[in-house]
């Protein structure tokens, strides 16, 4: 009997335990760059239906706010760097705190974690925009958020890319040296603020970017040409990298400061090594790590507080990148799953839960009209087509390579027929294209209808709901008391 109840102390400790490993490390990052976002309901349903329970917001949009009100999930929300100058200003920052941060703090309301101040300000290709605002920023909403009375619960961070710092090997690291007085002043005030340093970190960069960086390096598999750090040897860029920001945060007396991986993740399509295949071969060698708190050389067995990027694919982002910049999501446009993903990490072989209660376009594609008129143009109008909607999938590495000219203005032409809602006169190209209820779809190549656009939410329309959330909350309140 003694051995049965220890049995199931033992057993339902291993479940907490297993349970707990997974709700505190895994977030995502939701990004809306899109020409047909999801509405913020379904997302949030999405979210709950998967096990979600961490999410990293790129503004503090209302209507996402509203959608997450309510539903127990942290969020991160963000500042975009666009808005930084104005933060430097300290009544603005007030402001900005009051309307997006303190004002949903009730029972019933949103559960902001963190406030980003801006979003990778110091990119290189940024020519140094951001460099002297950012920081100034960080302190106006930290110090807003202190003189709010949150401070001690709500922590601002500054989301920055691993470019910030560099380093022959680990121990080696050091912030960059042309921004190397901001980043000491940052990394002191995130200090005595207990707030914590936040990092992107992406092994699929690192191999995108350099001709010759070892493959599986970018993995969790292994590797023939490991990185030897003195006593210690990296087999994988993710920890390397990891290690690398720890000693830099330790040459500037840090090196004990939380950090969290704002975003990491594998692209899709857009490059020959954005697949599907590579995308799983990542999150079954990451995700195992992160549900055991393995940790990284430089910091074992501890958690850390990882960001997947991301939830959505998002055909609206800038390609300056690459192809593969719409491509993130291991999930589809529409909340679709791509490939297996098992996010408590045991690598068990399912797939999400998709989102619910999607609505579509009609089943109309727009294609090459075989008979239509003046084929000369029809690279003209490809390109037409391809410049106002995201022809990524046609490029080199990708699922609708390979096909011939024909093939490639169908698909241009549905692209663009599709972001424009399907309305009339949006599939034409000067006659030469004719619509058809046929899926012109082959197994590689998806010929994709769009989801219905969300209509504008309007004042009338939200009013309603911020008082329907609070006497939601006071309903609560009294029912518990
Ligand atoms: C609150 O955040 C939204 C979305 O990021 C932004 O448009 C708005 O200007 C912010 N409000 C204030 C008062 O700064
Ligand atoms: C940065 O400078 C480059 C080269 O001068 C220029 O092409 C680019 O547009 C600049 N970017 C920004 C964000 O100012
Ligand atoms: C940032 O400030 C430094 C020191 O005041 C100045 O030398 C530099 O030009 C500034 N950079 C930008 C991009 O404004
Ligand atoms: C189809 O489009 C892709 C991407 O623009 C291009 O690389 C390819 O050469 C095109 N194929 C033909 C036959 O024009
Ligand atoms: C294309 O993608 C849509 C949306 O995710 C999906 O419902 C459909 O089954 C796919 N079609 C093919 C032929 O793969």
């Amino acid at each position: 009997m003694a051995n049965l109840r220890f049995l199931l102390w033992f057993l339902l400790v291993g479940i907490w335990n297993q349970y707990f490993a997974f709700v505190e490390s895994l977030g995502m990052n939701w990004g809306t760059m899109a020409t047909h976002p999801l509405p913020p309901k379904i997302v949030v349903q999405l979210l709950k239906d998967n096990g979600i329970q961490k999410v990293k917001l790129f503004d503090a949009d209302f209507d996402t706010m509203s959608a997450l009100a309510g539903s127990g999930i942290e969020v991160m929300v963000a500042i975009p760097n666009n808005m930084l100058a104005m933060m430097n200003d300290y009544s603005t920052a007030k402001k900005w705190v009051d309307k997006n941060v303190t004002r949903y703090n009730f029972n019933g309301g949103v559960t902001i974690k963190y406030v980003a101040v801006g979003n990778e300000p110091f990119l290189s290709s940024y020519n140094g925009s951001f460099v002297n605002i950012t920081f100034p920023a960080l302190k106006n909403i930290q110090n807003a958020l202190n003189d709010a009375g949150v401070g001690d619960k709500i922590k601002t961070t500054v989301p920055l890319n691993a470019d910030v710092y560099d380093g022959t090997v680990p121990s080696a690291g050091r912030f960059r040296s042309d921004i190397s007085s901001q980043m000491t002043q940052i990394v002191q005030f995130l200090s005595q603020n207990n707030a914590p340093f936040t990092v992107n970190i992406y092994p699929f960069l690192s191999l995108y970017l350099n001709d010759g960086f070892p493959i599986d390096y970018a993995f969790f598999d292994g590797t023939s040409n490991p990185v030897v750090d003195g006593s210690i040897t990296y087999t994988n860029v993710f920890d390397a990298n990891f290690d690398t920001l720890v000693s830099a945060l330790k040459a500037v007396g840090a090196g004990n400061m939380p950090i969290i991986v704002g975003e990491v993740g594998w692209p899709t399509e857009g490059d020959k090594h954005a697949t599907s295949a590579y995308a799983q071969r990542f999150y079954k060698g990451l995700l195992p790590r992160l549900a055991q708190n393995i940790g990284t050389p430089l910091r074992p067995n501890q958690y850390i507080e990882m960001y997947l990027f991301g939830l959505l694919d998002e055909d609206y982002k800038s390609i300056a990148p690459g192809n593969f910049e719409r491509h993130w999501g291991i999930l589809k446009y529409d909340g679709q799953p791509k490939f297996q993903i098992d996010l408590t990490g045991q690598n068990r072989p399912i797939t999400l839960v998709p989102a619910q209660g999607v609505e579509y376009l009609s089943k109309t594609w727009c294609v090459l009209d075989p008979n239509g008129n003046d084929m000369s143009k029809i690279g003209d109008k490809i390109s037409w087509a391809c410049t106002y909607s995201d022809c990524t999938a046609l490029g080199y590495g990708s699922s609708c390579n390979g096909m011939d000219v024909n093939g490639n203005a169908s698909y241009a032409f549905n692209m663009y027929f599709q972001v424009q809602n399907q309305v009339d006169g949006s599939c034409d190209f000067g006659g030469m294209a004719m619509t058809t209820t046929q899926d012109p779809s082959t197994a590689a190549c998806n010929f994709t209808i769009q989801i219905k656009a969300a209509p504008f939410g309007s004042a009338s329309e939200r009013a309603p709901c911020v008082t329907v959330m609070i006497l939601a909350a006071f309903i609560l309140v009294l029912f518990f008391a």
